[in-house]
């Protein structure tokens, strides 16, 4: 990384800092989820802190009462969604990695979600189909070359008036760089290039800096 890019990084840093202790007095008590999943040996790619209340608010903004998660890692981003559930609410979230599950499934324990989500362990595209909708919220973060799948498997489970959240749809402006071919950069496109001939679906995508970079989350609203 180049020092502009550190210098940014830390200004985008000391802003998410700004804003996390005045308008998220519930996050500390999550950091103990995040040294848990880095402790275990889990990559350090959970959504942020104020990303994670970005969830809960929409979540909530929509009354949610089942959501939809596509790659649960260490439960971070789970949890967060998870507590923007009523008491009679439910949450499935997927996950291919066993230790992933384990790890998100003590997590959800100390966090007090547990009874209301749901842990299915397999590859998103195998345990999909077996799921009972609809759903009123879909989170989309997991592998990115299947985000097209995922995508049209959300819409399978939407009604009109669901939510679709597609995580890490900016990724330091790669998405627009025509040389970045990557499977996980085709993917991302294929989900935008799907939505811009969805006439269900009414979408915007938001940049976002902070600790976790430059990246940035396609929301759509299923209007059909
Ligand atoms: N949503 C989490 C971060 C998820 S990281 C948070 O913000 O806290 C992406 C996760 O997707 C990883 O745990 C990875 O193991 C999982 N994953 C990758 N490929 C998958 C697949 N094919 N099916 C299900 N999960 C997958
Ligand atoms: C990374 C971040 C994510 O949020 C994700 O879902 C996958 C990878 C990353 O920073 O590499
Ligand atoms: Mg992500």
């Amino acid at each position: 990384m180049n020092e502009r890019w550190t210098a940014d990084r830390q200004r985008w840093t000391a802003v998410d800092d700004y804003f996390t202790t005045r308008l998220l007095p519930e996050a500390p008590d999550l950091e103990g989820v995040l040294t848990a999943s880095t402790e275990a040996g889990l990559p350090e790619i959970s959504v942020s802190p104020a990303q994670g209340k970005l969830l809960n608010l929409l979540a909530r903004m929509v009354g949610a009462k089942s959501i939809l998660e596509i790659g649960t890692l260490g439960g971070y981003s789970t949890i967060w969604l998870a507590r923007a559930l009523p008491a009679d609410g439910r949450l499935v979230t997927l996950e291919a990695e066993p230790k992933h599950a384990e790890v998100a499934r003590k997590n959800l324990e100390k966090a007090g979600v547990s009874e209301r989500v749901d842990i299915r362990v397999g590859q998103a595209l195998d345990t999909l189909p077996g799921l009972s909708g609809p759903f009123d919220l879909t989170f989309i973060d997991a592998d990115k070359p299947n985000n097209p799948g995922y995508f049209r498997w959300a819409l399978e489970y939407s009604r009109p008036g669901s939510v679709i959240v597609v995580d890490n749809v900016v990724r330091a402006g790669a998405v627009a760089d025509p040389s970045n071919t990557s499977a996980a950069i085709r993917g991302v496109r294929e989900v935008h290039d799907l939505i811009a001939t969805e006439p269900r679906v009414d979408a915007t995508a938001l940049q976002t800096v902070g600790v976790k970079g430059y990246d940035g989350f396609t929301l759509a609203l299923v209007t059909g």
